[in-house]
């Protein structure tokens, strides 16, 4: 097969492109050794809204994303506390950022991400939707409360 000569021109340039765009993400990732969220096989287990004590300073989050809401609304936690959220959305794509915690992930459906954030200081931390989903977009928010003694219900 022979290619023709413009062919082959396209294709390095295409072929560079690619490359490029392989090497800014690589880059991107080592500068800002950002935290990648984990995805992990899908169950629908995650798609009922919870909150786990595994013991008493860890925690697993179900946190399932909805137009225009987060459940759970209300996260309680004790100082100190490590939790796992495994987000999922139940319709469109969601953000689900918590912004003081540098968290950044998307709820999407039929997928989990998984983060783990540990809560070392007291107060009421914004859960937010940072991907323009309708109507409601603005209004979708949650919150994780870590206090100091231990409140979760
Ligand atoms: Cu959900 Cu914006």
């Amino acid at each position: 097969m022979t290619i023709d000569k413009s062919e082959k021109k396209v294709l390095i340039v295409t072929g560079s492109i690619l490359a490029l765009f392989v090497f800014s993400i690589l880059y991107a990732r080592g500068k800002y050794k950002s935290d990648l969220p984990e995805c992990i096989p899908y169950d629908k287990a995650y798609e009922v809204p919870k909150v786990n004590k595994i013991d008493d300073l860890t925690y697993q989050v179900f946190a399932v994303a909805q137009m225009w809401s987060f459940e759970p609304s209300q996260i309680y936690i004790p100082v100190g506390s490590e939790v796992d959220f495994y987000v999922t959305s139940k319709d469109v794509v969601h953000g689900f950022n918590i912004a003081e915690k540098n968290v950044n992930m998307m709820a999407i459906y039929g997928n989990i991400n998984k983060t783990t954030v540990k809560f070392e200081k007291p107060g009421v931390y914004k859960i937010t939707c940072h991907e323009y989903c309708g109507i409601g977009h603005q209004s979708m928010q949650a919150d994780v409360i870590v206090n100091y003694t231990n409140t979760t219900k």
